[in-house]
């Protein structure tokens, strides 16, 4: 966070249409990021003062991007997230416990001058559409940090050998830079796991993911998300510093959830408390689903303002897809 009397400095430059004094500001603050060791932010804010951010985001994310061999499809993807933590509703505590990864890693030399590491890695995991993904973006833009995102069932190969060729190559990508490293769906090393047709493949891709874990040295926040945390072996769980679960949401959440999803339109927000009832088995993402049925409805229909019915329609179409979904799986 940026020195409060910069801060107000900055504001009153922008009041009083003051260029000079902005870029005179701006400059400090960037300087100021630097001694606070905040590099990727510090060159972040030059190119976006000079208007050359969005090149780097082009120029980065196509930067020789791994590539799995016998399919040609990317390993990773650079994503600059535009979220925070005020875009997740989850627990005080689980914010806290955010906060605490940030707070390390902003000051990884202090800790690492004292002999003592912050966190470098987490598991998130917890059940579908609860917040862990977006958990991780947020994490990415609170730190000012690109996240390299990895399906890691992307990186599996039917090829022998492949696979653990790719998760390398993720490595020695990562390597050059400073990121949040995003290992999305890694229940797939579970999945893997649970397939009969494996012959010791998979005890490789493990051991090829822990030895690449051991090894990397990089100012990085390596991030795993998955769902089955259950079919992770205990040498996987012993990698992680910390290891945070995302649960469905508790009743106010889900209030919290809807009021900020139609914050765009007006409508008696109160009603959403008869409904409760009706969205025993939703997630944050099934919340998230009926705002936007009713979000839809409203802008079809030129309106600003959602009612009751609007409400209602959406959480039993939403219901009828969570009850879909329990038959499926
Ligand atoms: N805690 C939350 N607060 C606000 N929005 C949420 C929260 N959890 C989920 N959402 C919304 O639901 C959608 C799905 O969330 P997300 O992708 O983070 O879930 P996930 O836990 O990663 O699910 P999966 O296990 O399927 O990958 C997103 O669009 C996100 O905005
Ligand atoms: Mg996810």
């Amino acid at each position: 966070m940026a020195r409060a009397d910069l801060l107000k400095k900055l504001f009153s430059s922008f009041k009083q249409d003051d260029k000079d004094m902005f870029y005179a500001v701006a400059s400090e603050i960037i300087e100021d990021e630097k001694k606070k060791n905040h590099g990727i932010l510090a060159d972040d804010l030059k190119l976006i003062l000079n208007g050359n951010y969005q090149t780097k985001k082009t120029t980065m994310a196509s930067f020789n991007t791994p590539k799995d061999r016998d399919k040609d499809m990317p390993l990773v993807e650079v994503i600059y997230p535009e979220k925070y933590f005020t875009d997740l509703i989850v627990s005080d505590d689980k914010i806290m416990q955010l906060e605490q990864i940030i707070k390390e890693f902003s000051n990884w030399d202090v800790l690492v001058s004292n002999g003592v590491f912050p966190t470098r890695r987490a598991l998130f995991y917890g059940p579908p559409g609860c917040g862990k993904t977006l958990a991780a973006q947020a994490l990415a833009g609170e730190l000012g940090i690109p996240m390299l995102y990895v399906r890691f069932d992307a990186l599996i190969s039917s090829y022998l050998g492949e696979t653990a060729s790719n998760i390398r190559k993720v490595f020695d990508y990562a390597k050059q830079d400073s990121w949040l490293i995003f290992f999305d769906e890694f229940d797939a090393i579970a999945r893997s796991r649970n397939d009969s047709t494996e012959h010791g493949e998979i005890k490789r891709v493990v051991n090829a993911f822990l030895q690449q874990i051991d090894n990397y040295k990089g100012r990085s926040l390596i991030i795993a998300a998955t769902n089955f945390e259950e079919s992770l072996d205990y040498a996987i769980w012993r990698r992680f510093d910390e290891t945070l679960r995302f649960d469905m949401p508790t009743n106010e959440e889900k209030i919290k959830l809807f009021k900020m999803k139609l914050r765009k339109l007006n409508g008696p927000e109160h009603v959403i408390e008869e409904y409760l009832g009706k969205m025993e088995g939703f997630s944050h993402s099934d919340v998230e689903k009926s705002c936007q049925i009713i979000m839809k409805q409203c802008i079809l229909e030129g309106r600003k303002l959602y009612t009751k019915h609007d409400v209602e329609y959406a959480i039993l179409k939403q219901e009828m897809n969570v009850a879909l979904r329990k038959t499926q799986y």
